[in-house]
C-alpha cells in the first residue's frame, strides 16, 4: 500500500483523511503541482515550487508550515514508495473551514491543508506512446479566465478528455477566439521548418514548467522559437506538432481532428527535443 502525506504525517492511504468542509471538495478551492520523477530523482522541482508559490499568491492563500520542507517531503515519498519512474501529486487547498461559506475563511483560523502522494509510473520515459505519437481534436475552450492559476478545478478539461476519447482520441486542444490555447493538460505547439510556434504567456494558459524548459533547449539547439497565437488550420497544416508537460515531457501529436501532421509519425524535431528534454532535465533533478 501506497504513503502518502496528510498535513505534517506519512500515512498508508486508506487511513489519510481530509474533511468534508475542505474547500477544495465543496468550492474548487485548491491549487496543485505535479512533479515528474525519473530514475527516483525529481525533475525540475524548483519550478514547480515557484510555479505553485505564485498560485498560492494570485489566489491569496497562505502557505502551509511545511513550505520550506516540501523538497523533502517530495523526497521521502518517492524512498518511502520506491517510485523509479512516476509522479508527484502535491495539492494545497484553502483547508476546512467550519462552514460552507463563499468568502474566504480567515487564515488565523483556518489553515491550509497540505496533501501528497505518487504514482508509480514505469515506462514513463520510454514511453510507447513517444514513438508513434497522439491523436488530439479541437474544442472550444470553456474554462474560467485565470488558467495561469494550477487550481483543482479540472471539470472541463476532464470533460475535454472524454471527448477526445469518445473520438477515438488521445486528448483535446482547446480554441478561443480562433486560437489554440492549449491541451486539457499540456502546452500546444506547432512547427514549421526549423521554427517552434506556441502560444505566448497570459492568463489563457498555465505557463508550463515543461515549456520553459524546452523552449529553452529548443534555442540551445539552434532552433527558433516564435511566441504567438496559431490556429487549428495552421496547425493541421504545420510540418509536426507536440504538445509538454511534466506527466508527458515531450509528447508528439500526428493528427489533429483526422488530418495527419507532416506524414502521420512523429517528426524529427520533436523526437530530437524529447530526447534532450530527458537528457537536459535528468542532470538538473534532485
Ligand atoms: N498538467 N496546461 C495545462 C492546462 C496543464 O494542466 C498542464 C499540466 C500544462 C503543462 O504544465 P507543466 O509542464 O508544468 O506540467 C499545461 C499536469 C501535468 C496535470 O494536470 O496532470
Amino acid at each position: 500500500m501506497r504513503t502518502v502525506y496528510v498535513n505534517g504525517e506519512y500515512l498508508p492511504e486508506n487511513e489519510a483523511k481530509v474533511s468534508i468542509f475542505d474547500r477544495a471538495f465543496l468550492m474548487a478551492d485548491g491549487v496543485y503541482e505535479v512533479t515528474s520523477v525519473l530514475q527516483g530523482k525529481l525533475i525540475d522541482f524548483a519550478g514547480h515550487a515557484r510555479r505553485l508559490e505564485r498560485s498560492l499568491r494570485e489566489l491569496d492563500m497562505d502557505r502551509p508550515d511545511a513550505f520550506d520542507d516540501l523538497l523533502e517531503i517530495h523526497r521521502e515519498l518517492v524512498r518511502r514508495n520506491g517510485i523509479e519512474e512516476g509522479l508527484v501529486y502535491l495539492q494545497i487547498t484553502r483547508g476546512a473551514a467550519p462552514d460552507r461559506d463563499f468568502a474566504f475563511p480567515d487564515p488565523e483560523e483556518v489553515k491550509p491543508t497540505l496533501v501528497l502522494f505518487t504514482q508509480s509510473k514505469p515506462g514513463l520515459a520510454d514511453s510507447p506512446m513517444a514513438r508513434t505519437g497522439i491523436k488530439v481534436i479541437s474544442i472550444a475552450d470553456e474554462r474560467w479566465g485565470r488558467r495561469d492559476i494550477k487550481t483543482v478545478q479540472l471539470l472541463y478539461p476532464s470533460m475535454g478528455k472524454m471527448m477526445a476519447k469518445k473520438a477515438g482520441c488521445d486528448d483535446a486542444w482547446m480554441i478561443e477566439d480562433g486560437y489554440v490555447t492549449e491541451g486539457t493538460s499540456n502546452n500546444a505547439y506547432i512547427i514549421k521548418g526549423n521554427r517552434i510556434i506556441t502560444r505566448g504567456l497570459s492568463n489563457d494558459i498555465l505557463h508550463g514548467i515543461t515549456r520553459a524548459a524546452v523552449l529553452r533547449y529548443a534555442r540551445e539547439a539552434q532552433m527558433e522559437v516564435e511566441e504567438r497565437n496559431f490556429t487549428i488550420d495552421e496547425a493541421k497544416a504545420a510540418d509536426e506538432a507536440f504538445v509538454t508537460s511534466a506527466s508527458t515531457f515531450v509528447m508528439p501529436v500526428v493528427e489533429i481532428d483526422g488530418v495527419a501532421i507532416g506524414d502521420g509519425t512523429p517528426g524529427p524535431h520533436a523526437t530530437r527535443l524529447r530526447e534532450i528534454y530527458l537528457e537536459e532535465s535528468l542532470k538538473e533533478a534532485v
